[in-house]
């Protein structure tokens, strides 16, 4: 039997990468510039699976073709283990491009010290001999590593994933800017950073100018010419045919979000047996998917909110705008005190199940994004 190409897991490359273009654009326009010697560099943020981790290894491959050198690492670590987490990472880079030697040569200059080569595996062994903190020799290093390097690559490129997450976020962020300006004359160094929206928020509360120092750049979802290309793509593979219309429909469910495709193209193919897909095999894949995505997110995220604000986020529609005064008719059928609906709206906007309109001719009313979710709210209650 065929693989089944599609990845409907957080973290995992698709098959097809769709979309993107204004994302990579801005990143080739950002590795020009650091080849011209102006460091520009880049925070990625977007809701949960919407692709930041896809589109960081996006760059990698990217960067790395331009003839950069590239360490993409997820912040797993705490604040103070940043500075020796990338330099075992673009230590092992550079040993797997250039060799042992020039390491060695590497570390010796900025005195590191317990640099065994086969160490780069066991995180945080990494020790400096000066008792400084680290970003000091985290400098040395960059810059001395650049000066060995120049000639053979353009630049070098650092991703961190999942940024939001460090618990000491507004030293890490300090120390990070810090740290790349003091670089920025001596070494060709771009960091960029993804995570949640509230990573926007925090570099905001944190320090201000951060927010123009990593130039942040909002994930949506995929258009629907790209959500289709990412369905139909890895479809061709498996040599499955599928009529224009279930694909219609198979979108229109997915509203444009990524893991959803995924989630749906894989379980298309699962439960298909013939070499055409048919209604049933939509229907019995869409409710394993739904299973799927259920269990793996929105038990998780429902579970965030009460019974009552799950009836009001049950009434709206998807994709389309209504007012707080229909939103209290409709939950009120369900029994939702209509005194009730302006708090409950305000959570679930706050918690990002719903988008208030700010601009234009439906300004002040309420938006869902995620069809999906509120049809499985429709099961469930
Ligand atoms: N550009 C894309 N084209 C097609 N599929 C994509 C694209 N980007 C992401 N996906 C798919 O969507 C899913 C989620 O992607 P990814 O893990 O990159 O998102 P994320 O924002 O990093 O998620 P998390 O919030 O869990 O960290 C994966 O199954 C991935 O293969
Ligand atoms: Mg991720």
């Amino acid at each position: 039997m065929a693989r089944n190409p599609f990845s409907p897991s957080s973290g995992m490359f698709p098959p097809y990468f769709s979309g993107r273009k204004r994302e990579i654009e801005a990143f080739e326009m950002k590795l020009n510039a650091l080849e011209d010697g102006t460091a520009q560099h880049m925070a990625i943020i977007g809701e949960w699976a919407i692709g930041k981790t896809s589109l960081l290894r996006k760059f990698e491959e990217i960067a790395a073709g331009h003839g950069l050198l590239t360490y993409y690492c997820v912040a797993r670590f705490r604040g103070g283990e940043m500075f020796s987490n990338i330099v075992s990472g673009i230590s092992a880079e550079i040993q797997r491009e250039f060799g042992a030697g020039l390491l060695q040569k590497i570390s010796k200059t900025v005195s590191l010290e317990s640099l065994s080569l086969t160490l780069f595996g066991l995180k945080g062994e990494l020790k400096f001999s000066s008792s400084d903190s680290a970003a000091f020799p985290f400098r040395e290093y960059i810059v001395h590593a650049w000066n060995e390097i120049k000639d053979k690559k353009k630049g070098i490129v650092i991703l961190i994933d999942d940024l939001d997450t460090v618990e000491d976020f507004k030293e890490t962020m300090l120390a990070l800017r810090a740290a790349s300006m003091e670089v920025a004359q001596n070494a060709r160094l771009m960091f960029v950073i993804a995570g949640a929206p509230v990573l926007f928020d925090k570099m905001y509360d944190a320090h201000a100018p951060l927010v123009r120092f990593f130039e942040p750049l909002q994930l949506s979802r995929l258009n629907n010419e790209e959500a289709k290309l990412a369905l139909t793509q890895p479809l061709k593979e498996t040599g499955k045919k599928i009529d224009e219309g279930l694909v219609t429909r198979l979108l229109k469910l997915c509203s444009g979000h990524p893991y959803y495709i995924q989630e749906f193209g894989y379980y298309l193919v699962e439960v298909s047996k013939g070499t055409r897909i048919t209604e049933g095999d939509l229907e019995l894949g869409f409710r394993r998917a739904l299973n799927d995505v259920a269990i793996k997110i929105f038990d998780k995220r429902l579970s965030e909110i009460s019974k009552t604000q799950q009836k009001v986020l049950s009434v709206l529609t998807p994709k389309k705008a209504i007012s707080q005064k229909e939103i209290a008719d409709l939950a009120g059928r369900a029994g939702v005190l209509s005194s009730t609906v302006r708090r409950n709206l305000r959570v679930l906007k706050e918690k990002g199940f719903l988008n208030q309109i700010d601009k234009g001719e439906d300004k002040g009313k309420y938006i869902a994004e995620d069809s999906l979710l509120i049809e499985y709210l429709g099961q469930i209650l």
